[in-house]
């Protein structure tokens, strides 16, 4: 059984997916660094390079490399459930678990942290929450095709346990 952690960038997906896999006693991937370690390069350097199609293209292939594995627990990248047919993919390949949350909470988690995540790097703090709104639902559809959605928005210890029991009845 894989347990495949969406969302979008700043959800939480890496963070909440560490202490997750080790509640469930599973193994923890985070897709970004198999990607990462597979092309030599961080993520930024891949987009300037080779242009995010090349990314996306790798990304899709690391995924796939991952199918008949079992407990495993995987944070992927945001944009991983809108490109190709990769939800679908996942969805048939184990259980897909979405991480909701608002556009204004994201923005605020984003805002430390845009220098390595390349569609955000160059915006002013002052855009990001009104393009992380639009950007966000542009890929809610993909997103919502997730077997289970979970309101991430507030998470604390409880709220992971619950998280946990859901992810465990499913499994
Ligand atoms: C991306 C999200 C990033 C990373 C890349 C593109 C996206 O992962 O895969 O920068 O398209 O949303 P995180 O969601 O882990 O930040």
């Amino acid at each position: 059984m894989i347990v495949f952690l969406i969302g979008y960038m700043g959800s939480g997906k890496s963070t909440l997916g560490k202490k997750l896999a080790s509640r469930l006693n599973f193994e923890f991937l985070d897709l970004d660094d198999v990607v990462e370690a597979e092309a030599d390069m961080p993520i930024s350097e891949m987009f300037e390079i080779f242009g995010e199609d090349r990314f996306r293209e790798l990304e899709e292939t690391c995924l796939k490399d991952l199918a008949g594995r079992s407990h495993l627990l995987v944070a992927t990248g945001g944009g991983a459930p809108v490109h190709g047919k990769n939800m679908e993919w996942m969805n048939a390949n184990g259980l897909t678990v979405y991480l909701k949350m608002s556009p204004g909470m994201l923005a605020s988690r984003l805002r430390p942290n845009k220098t390595k995540r390349p569609l955000i790097a160059h915006l002013a703090d002052a855009e990001l929450e009104g393009f992380i709104a639009k950007h966000l639902a542009s890929r809610e559809g993909s997103y919502e095709k997730a077997q289970v959605i979970y309101d991430a928005n507030s998470m604390n210890a409880q709220r992971l346990d619950e998280l946990k029991n859901i992810i465990q009845k499913q499994a």
